[in-house]
């Protein structure tokens, strides 16, 4: 590889990838991920989840509890395709957005859609504070390895329709960076 950079630092010229959604299941790191690859793209990041807290004035579980997961599956996608995007950024999507409406389709065609994959002990592992989301805030560690399993199972098939499908494990932005690079 002849571009090297040795202090893992943001490239000062960065490449346009327009918009980047980035899709996963619960715990799969997209918040994190996000933060970390538009640091490096030197673009701004957008989370929705975050979005819908900033304009609801609720918690996503606030949410659920008031009006019900239906109304926040309309609420979410309204969300995604109203939201003003700048032409460059890096979006951090909620992890059943993908699943619901035509939510793929409309993120496939207006952007980059990233997949962060996960297998289901890791996502466990990495999902201690489960009161903050409605789905599995009830769930034992047991339970919730059967319940990613077929949450999994039910969601792959959209999940895997993104652009481009990363190992989440170990990710870090400068491999995110990397992987996108080398799918263009
Ligand atoms: C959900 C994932 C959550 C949030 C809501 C529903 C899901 O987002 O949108 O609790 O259905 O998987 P994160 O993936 O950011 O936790």
């Amino acid at each position: 590889m002849n571009n090297v950079n040795p202090l893992n630092e943001p490239n000062t010229i960065s490449a346009e990838y327009g918009i980047v959604f980035l899709i996963g299941y619960m715990g799969c790191g997209k918040s994190t991920k996000a933060k970390q690859l538009a640091h490096r793209l030197d673009c701004p990041v957008i989370d929705l989840d975050a979005e819908i807290v900033a304009k609801t004035g609720k918690t996503i579980a606030e949410y659920f509890q008031e009006f019900g997961e239906s109304a926040f599956r309309n609420y979410e996608s309204e969300m995604l395709k109203t939201f003003p995007y700048p032409k460059s950024c890096v979006v951090a999507t909620g992890g059943g957005l993908p699943c619901f409406f035509d939510n793929m389709d409309w993120m496939n065609e207006k952007g980059e859609t990233v997949y962060l994959q996960m297998a289901p002990a890791a996502l466990v592992s990495r999902l201690h504070n489960r009161q903050k989301r409605p789905l599995i805030k009830d769930l034992n560690d047991e339970e919730l390895l059967t319940f990613i399993k077929l949450k999994l199972a039910e969601r792959d098939p959209f999940y895997t329709r993104a652009n481009l499908i990363v190992d989440a494990f170990d990710l870090d932005g400068e491999k995110l960076e990397e992987a996108l690079k080398t799918k263009n």
